[in-house]
C-alpha cells in the first residue's frame, strides 16, 4: 500500500469532524463561478472525494449529469459511501484511471488533490485521456496557495511536500500537457484552475 494511501486512510474517520462547520457554503461557493461548466456536462469525473464532501454541491449544479468520484483511499471512500448511498464511487489512482479513452467525461474536477498527485504531469495526461475532445478540467481548493502549503508543510508523513505551485507555473505546466484556454486564479483566499482539453 503506498504511504499516500495509508495516510489517508488513517485520517479517514476523524476527516469530517476536523473540517469548518460553514463547508458546504465554502463549497457552494466555490463552484458558483463554474455554473456554466457543470449544467453543461453530461458526465463528471471527481478525483479525490474524500469523504464525499463536493458530492451534493456537485448534483446541485448538475442535476442530471453522471458523477463518478474516485479516491485512492479505500477508508475515504467507506465515509463517502455513508454519506452518499447512491453515488458511484470508484477507488482508484488518478495516474491510472480505469475507464476507457476520449469518450467518457465531459468534465474532470480535482478538489483538493492536485498537489498530491506525485506525478503531475502523467496525472494530467491521465485526465486529458478519459476526457472528451473539449472537455473542461478544473483544479479547486477553497483556502489560498500560501495556506494549502502551510497546512500541508506542516503535516507530517508524506503530504509535507505535496505543495501547489504558483499559479503561472501551474498555467505553464497545463499549456505543456495539451490544455487550452488556460485560466488560473490564484488569490490569497482561493486557488482555482480552469482549462479545455485541446
Ligand atoms: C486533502 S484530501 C481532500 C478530500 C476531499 N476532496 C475534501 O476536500 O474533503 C485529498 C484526497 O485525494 C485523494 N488522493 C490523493 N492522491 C490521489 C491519487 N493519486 N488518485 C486518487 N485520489 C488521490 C486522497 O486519498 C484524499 O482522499
Amino acid at each position: 500500500m503506498s504511504s499516500l494511501r495509508a495516510y489517508f486512510d488513517q485520517r479517514a474517520p476523524n476527516w469530517d469532524a476536523n473540517q469548518p462547520p460553514d463547508r458546504d457554503e465554502h463549497l457552494r461557493a466555490l463552484l458558483a463561478p463554474f455554473a456554466g461548466d457543470l449544467a453543461a456536462a453530461r458526465a463528471i469525473l471527481e478525483i479525490g472525494t474524500g469523504t464525499g464532501a463536493l458530492i451534493p454541491a456537485l448534483a446541485e449544479r448538475a442535476p442530471a449529469a453522471r458523477l463518478v468520484s474516485v479516491d485512492l483511499a479505500h477508508a475515504m471512500l467507506l465515509h463517502a459511501r455513508a454519506r452518499q448511498p447512491a453515488a458511484w464511487l470508484v477507488e482508484a489512482d488518478v495516474h491510472r484511471l480505469p475507464f476507457a479513452a476520449g469518450r467518457a467525461f465531459d468534465l474532470a474536477i480535482c478538489h483538493n488533490s492536485f498537489p498530491h498527485f506525485a506525478d503531475r504531469q502523467a496525472a494530467l495526461a491521465e485526465l486529458r485521456r478519459v476526457l472528451r475532445p473539449g472537455g473542461g478540467l478544473l483544479i479547486l481548493h477553497n483556502l489560498g496557495r500560501e495556506r494549502v502549503n502551510a497546512i500541508h508543510s506542516a503535516a507530517s508523513g508524506p503530504i509535507a511536500h505535496d505543495w501547489l505551485p504558483p499559479g503561472d507555473e501551474l498555467a505553464r505546466l497545463l499549456a505543456a500537457t495539451g490544455w487550452r484556454d488556460v485560466q488560473v486564479d490564484d488569490t490569497p483566499e482561493r486557488y482555482t484552475a480552469r482549462a479545455v482539453r485541446a
